[in-house]
């Protein structure tokens, strides 16, 4: 016979509290574990000792461990040494509802913050250093502090992790947090708790989540929740002493109706909350029914099962304890798991104390019950279990049998002691109460002690010592003043009510604006149902990644599948936690920019998609991860869109790349990532997305939806208003006496780069006169710059100005009542408030522009010369008196193909726009509030500083061209510009690094330089380099020998005929004459003597040499200029593998993804300048074709009808 008894209720000073907990709170295996009993074979040492290493067994596998983690506690065992308490329900209660002294706070909240902190890897940093101090400082004068939001989130997961009793801790990283410490009534504590039951049940997919009330400040104003579970059934007992119900809540039962409630006397009736708010009397409040998912209990075989009218709720969420985090204590911290069946099954339902049905149902199998020889307890209870899990199943409610439980928290225990060292955990309340021996936690040996942060056992509310009004007011049998609240509370007010709980993150990347204007567009429609911001990724802490909730990420990728600029440090810090959390990640290329792990674009951009490693994972739950990592963004759900053109190889990369990496980090990805390609439909895909991300969060949620959609077509990027109104803005001059800004500080204001006036020095055109074309050197004067620094390979950024013509031509069209030439400000009314949305009189300053002229901002600071924005576009409509031409406006204004298609066809200028439709005139506002920046041009640097010192030189070939429909000439507008000016005039210039673009360390490394047309530019600065590197080297020690030690460079060029556009090529000759350059090979497209040559050709034609160059020397090899000519080349090399090495196509792309690895392979690319027009026709058709192939037949409906397919305009 076994030793296996169900506790007895103890009759100590906690008597009540067991009574009323008995079973359930235990009953939340999730969080708080189960009541196992101590078994013969567990061994009776007792838990006092254990401050040296512990060693553990496992008698099932044979396998030990050893604890060290409990060294870390400081708590002492409630053992002796004579005697263990292991089996006691409730051994440490904390009857104390005295605040910790200060002392005691702060040992506590050191312990934390260097836990936190070393959790950040911010550990012993200047941020960590100065949160100690504040704390420090917090506690001096006030006794306590506050955590961050970090910090709370943080301390709730690991007090979980903590907790011994539970057995579904593999999920602790997995626990969404309302973070309810600034309510401040009753009434705000019942509309949380309603939210967070709704989110928690999810229809039946039940998700971990904890509440966190205000915390406890002098011992006499806590909140608290009276209630052991949130929810639970009442029990009612009979003046024969017999329960109608749940005899485990009779006393509770008895509280409540004391305040008021009034029970329906059934045996299932849930128990109002009693919620406690500030140390005030308690208020009742009536949980409504949407918030309670119950499911009614059958039987797979046994019809008779669901006469017993049987049913259980599906939310267990332990109201009682008290949270201690970093010193600081809450006593209001409801939480829930989910069910382990055995929990309903033995002990809710089956225990003497409980519902007591063993012999009822035995009975009904007709058990011979007389005897326990014929083990009728043991099969009553089994399909008692049985008929649980079937149906929860059913049901389609999250439950989880003992076997899976056992196991799961072995895996937890193993990987526990792999990252901490130990795992604390209560053996009695870990093992199954059914089955016990065939759950491997039964043999495992375990070790109970206590670490903060931790969940506590705390005194019931109405015996604490300071609830003496509560005490008395029970003993009396009073109901309290003004107590009794009834409240209807209906599921759409539900859904109302969890509006704002939830923080979204937009996070953007951008080189050219479009991501961020597509990112504050859908803030606008979050921001109506979530707690939403935006920001630019690199303004964005990291750090706070693991406490997200809801992530989007929109970003463009540059380069040659990289990240923009602003994203490349998010970049590379993904990419690091991805390499510290998956030991082994799928071997990649491009996409992950600096130091990230290489993307297979393959893999995530062409064709069918293989299911990521996160994908598998949330598959498996019980893999979290490859090397035992918890997952750190396991919380985190996540949707990506991506900005590109498909005229690039790499489309969407870096979108791809975060997608993929986020998964692998443990995030849940909420909708497949979508993509907007440049050249067809960008619009059109964001606004699917946006809506169907949108719809996904709600529901993800349980979010009631606003119809938003207007949202994010609305425009106003940064004005306080959604959508742009006439009478809401307005110019008035400035006062006077005000100076217009100095034009490098209005720049730096607009796009936070701190630009250097240069002088042009001289601007010489480098093709011959019969060449029809132009690419000019352009020298600069940085003389006087002292702190403008430059290497070969960096890019210099240019602020353009616009055509006059353009200027001009704008300014004809536009209303304003003052000169183009006054200094205006733009001021715009402030709104009153936001129930309130009448407009008041008080005029206040946008601050979009810097002080200047209307005809200055067209000049300098607004883009005029590209298509204006769809949506603006859809604003202006309302300004064109024809009425024809509103309409074609407002169609215009939806984007979509009709705007795409006509953007292509004639690529109009704002002016073009004005020409087009005759009757529009716009107010000065609406441009000065709408137009997009002019952004900065960049341009790879062609001089070395060592050669050209207080010089920058670029070559630049000058753009012009006719539109598709042949109809206009277009001019570019930087290159123009620069090619304009007269010597002495000032161009506003920053630097932009290019690290990966730089000459090799190794000085002794050879290099292929490979740079058709204008992608020569860096190339000019790396011979100008070595020059210097030459003369210094002959200097220093002037032997032959050290002039050996710097390796060979071979330009690769590519023109059009040596007699027109062979630009540098007396200079390339002089480089050759002095060693600088080994070899330079020329290829000519045109030239009437030669057969047409590309750079890549005449790479193959040398194909010995350049592997040689590559593979042997290993050498370095730099590619710059367009992105078609890019990729041809790295096919190219890629079959020189092939050809030269015999390699199969597999490795010689493995050898090319090799390179780049080991940063040998070099990549500038200036984006698609060759042959643009053609390439981008072609790849716009291709584009269009899979875009119409992908799209479902509804989606392609709606959208395009909305945005009109008639191309006409
Ligand atoms: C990292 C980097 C380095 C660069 N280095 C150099 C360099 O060293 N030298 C250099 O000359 N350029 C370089 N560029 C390109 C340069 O930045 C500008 O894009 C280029 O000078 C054009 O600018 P723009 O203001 O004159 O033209 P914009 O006013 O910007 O107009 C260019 C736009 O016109 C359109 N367009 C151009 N040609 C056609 C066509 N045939 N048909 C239809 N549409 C067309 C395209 O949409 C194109 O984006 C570099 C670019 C990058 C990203
Ligand atoms: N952002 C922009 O829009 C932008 C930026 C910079 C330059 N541009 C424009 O692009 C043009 C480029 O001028 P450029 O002097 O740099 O070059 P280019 O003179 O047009 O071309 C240089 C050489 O490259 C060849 N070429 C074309 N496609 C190639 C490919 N896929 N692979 C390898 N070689 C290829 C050309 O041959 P072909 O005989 O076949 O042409 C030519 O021999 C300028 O007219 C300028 O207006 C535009
Ligand atoms: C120099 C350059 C390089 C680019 N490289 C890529 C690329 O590798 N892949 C891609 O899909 N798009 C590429 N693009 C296209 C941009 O991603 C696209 O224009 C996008 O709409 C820009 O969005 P943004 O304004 O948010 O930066 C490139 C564009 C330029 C000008």
């Amino acid at each position: 016979m076994s030793n296996e008894k169900p506790h007895q209720n103890g009759k100590d000073a906690n008597a009540s509290i067991t009574a009323g907990r008995a079973g359930e709170t235990r009953g939340s295996p999730t969080i708080i574990g189960i009541n196992g009993v101590p078994s013969v074979r567990r061994p009776n040492t007792c838990r006092q000792t254990i401050s040296t290493a512990t060693r553990l067994n496992n008698y099932a596998t044979g396998q030990q461990s050893v604890d060290n983690l409990h060294k870390s506690t400081e708590a002492k065992s409630h053992c002796s040494e004579t005697r263990c308490k292991g089996s006691f329900m409730l051994p440490n209660v904390r009857t104390n509802t005295q605040p910790r002294p200060p002392q005691d706070v702060l040992s506590h909240a050191q312990d934390f913050i260097d836990q936190y902190y070393k959790h950040i890897k911010r550990s012993e940093t200047d941020a960590h250093a100065k949160r100690l101090a504040a704390i420090t400082e917090s506690i001096a004068s006030t006794g306590s502090y506050q955590l961050t939001d970090q910090e709370l989130q943080y301390g709730a997961k690991l007090a979980w992790r903590n907790a011994p009793r539970c057995i579904g801790r593999i999920q602790w990283t997995k626990l969404q947090l309302f973070d309810a410490r600034g309510i401040t009534t009753a009434q705000e504590m019942f509309n949380i708790l309603c939210s967070h039951l709704t989110y928690a049940t999810n229809d039946g997919n039940i998700r971990s989540a904890i509440t966190v009330f205000p915390q406890r400040t002098d011992g006499q104003h806590d909140f608290r929740v009276w209630n052991i579970l949130l929810i639970k059934y009442a029990g009612y007992q009979q003046p024969d002493g017999s329960v109608i119900g749940d005899p485990a809540s009779v006393e509770f039962t008895k509280i409540c109706e004391r305040l008021g409630w009034k029970g329906e006397g059934g045996r299932f009736d849930v128990l109002p909350l009693v919620l406690q708010a500030n140390g005030e009397d308690p208020e009742w409040f009536e949980l409504p029914k949407e918030c309670i998912l119950q499911v009614k209990l059958t039987h797979p075989e046994y019809d008779w099962f669901a006469e017993l009218g049987l049913q259980w709720y599906a939310v267990p969420a332990v109201s009682s304890l008290l949270l201690d985090i970093g010193g600081i204590e809450f006593p209001a911290c409801p939480f829930n798991g989910w069910y382990m069946s055995t929990e309903i099954g033995c002990r809710n339902l089956c225990d003497v104390y409980r519902y007591n049905l063993l012999q009822t149902i035995a009975n009904k199998m007709s058990l011979q019950t007389t005897s326990n020889l014929t083990l009728w307890k043991d099969r009553t209870l089994l399909e008692v279990n049985v008929a649980v899990l079937h149906s929860f199943q059913k049901a389609r409610v999250t439950i989880t049998d003992h076997h899976s439980a056992s196991e799961s928290f072995m895996v937890h225990m193993e990987k526990e002691q792999k990252l901490r060292g130990g795992c604390p955990a209560d053996w009695v309340w870990v093992v199954p109460p059914m089955s016990s021996s065939l759950c491997p936690v039964f043999h495992q040996e375990m070790l109970y002690y206590s670490v903060k942060p931790s969940f506590d056992y705390q005194a019931n509310p109405w015996l604490a010592k300071r609830n003496g009004a509560a005490k008395s007011a029970m003993r009396k049998g009073v109901t309290f003043k003004g107590a009794a609240v009834a409240v209807k509370y209906f599921a759409h007010k539900m859904k109302e009510a969890l509006k704002q709980r939830f923080k979204a993150t937009i996070l953007y990347a951008t080189e050219t604006g479009r991501s961020k204007q597509y990112a504050e567009r859908i803030n606008r429609m979050f921001s109506c149902t979530f707690d939403s911001r935006v920001l630019c990724m690199e303004d964005y802490d990291v750090v706070e990644l693991e406490t997200e909730t809801l992530i989007l990420i929109i970003t463009s990728t540059f380069g040659n599948g990289e990240p923009p600029e602003n994203g490349e440090g998010f970049a590379r810090h993904i990419a690091k936690l991805v390499r510290e959390n998956q030991g082994d990640c799928p071997k990649v290329e491009n996409g992950g920019g600096a130091q990230a792990p290489r993307l297979d674009c393959e893999k995530y951009c062409g064709g069918q998609r293989r299911p990521s490693v996160a994908e598998h994972q949330l598959n498996n739950p019980l893999i979290e991860s490859m090397n035992d990592q918890p997952l750190p963004l396991s919380n985190l759900r996540y949707s990506v869109f991506g900005l590109g053109s498909t005229a690039y190889p790499h489309f969407c990369a870096f979108a791809h790349a975060l997608d993929a990496q986020l998964g692998m980090l443990g995030g849940e990805r909420l909708l497949e990532i979508a993509e907007g390609d440049e050249l067809v439909g960008q619009e059109v895909e964001f606004l699917n997305w946006a809506e169907n991300i949108y719809q996904e969060a709600c529901d993800t949620f349980c979010i009631k939806r606003q119809d938003a959609s207007d949202m994010v077509m609305g425009t106003v990027p940064t004005a306080p208003d959604s959508s742009w109104a006439d009478e809401k803005f307005r110019i008035v001059p400035e006062a006077e006496g005000v100076r217009a800004t100095d034009p490098h500080m209005a720049l730096y204001r607009l796009h936070g780069k701190q630009t250097f006036p240069c002088k042009l020095l001289s601007c010489k055109n480098l093709q011959a006169p019969s060449s029809g074309r132009a690419t000019n050197l352009v020298k600069l004067d940085t003389s006087e710059e002292e702190k403008l620094l430059y290497e070969a390979g960096d890019h210099a950024a240019v602020f353009p100005q616009n055509r006059e013509e353009l200027v001009e031509g704008v300014l004809e069209r536009v209303d304003c009542a003052l000169s183009p030439n006054d200094l205006i400000k733009i001021e715009c009314r402030e709104e009153k408030d936001d129930n309130n949305k009448d407009l008041n009189n008080k005029w206040v300053k946008y601050q979009h522009l810097p002080v200047c002229s209307l005809r200055q901002a067209l000049k300098c600071f607004l883009e005029i010369a590209k298509p204006p924005p769809s949506q603006l576009l859809k604003i202006m409509a309302a300004y064109a008196i024809e009425p024809t031409e509103a309409e074609a406006l407002v169609k215009l204004g939806r984007g979509g193909n009709k705007y795409d298609n006509w953007i292509y066809s004639q690529y109009p200028t704002l002016v073009d726009v004005f020409d087009r439709f005759p009757s529009l005139r716009v107010p000065a506002a609406l441009l000065l509030t709408q137009l997009p920046l002019l952004k900065p041009r960049y341009y790879s640097i062609s001089s070395s500083p060592s050669i050209s010192p207080g010089e920058i030189h670029l070559t630049i070939a000058v753009v012009c061209y006719q539109t598709q429909n042949n109809d206009a000439t277009r001019y570019g507008v930087c290159s123009n510009w620069l090619g304009s000016i007269a010597e002495s005039n000032i161009v506003p210039v920053f630097i932009r690094k290019a690290t990966k673009f730089h000459m090799p360390e190794d000085k002794v490394a050879p290099m292929i330089l490979i740079g058709p047309g204008a992608g020569i530019a860096p190339f000019r600065s790396f011979w100008q380099q070595r020059r210097f590197d030459m003369l210094r080297l002959a200097q220093r020690k002037g032997t032959s020998q050290d002039l050996e030690r710097l390796g060979d460079m071979t330009l690769v060029f590519g023109c059009r005929q040596s007699s027109i556009d062979n630009i540098y090529m007396s200079e390339m000759q002089e480089a050759k004459a002095e060693g600088l350059l080994t070899n330079v090979w020329t290829a000519y497209s045109r030239d009437p003597d030669k057969p047409k040559a590309y750079v890549q050709d005449l790479l193959f034609q040398n194909a010995h040499q350049v592997f040689e160059l590559l593979s042997r020397l290993r050498g370095h090899i730099y590619v710059c200029g367009d992105v078609t000519m890019a990729a041809d080349v790295s096919k190219v090399i890629q079959s020189i593998g092939v050809d030269v090495a015999k390699m199969s196509d597999e490795e010689a792309k493995y050898w090319v993804t090799g390179l780049r690895d080991e940063n040998r392979y070099h990549e500038d690319i200036f984006g698609v300048t060759l042959r643009t027009a053609e390439v981008t026709e072609q790849k716009r058709r291709e584009s269009y074709d899979i875009r119409k192939h992908r799209q479902s037949p509804t989606q392609t409906q709606s959208r395009e009808r909305s945005s009109d397919n008639n191309n006409a305009v």
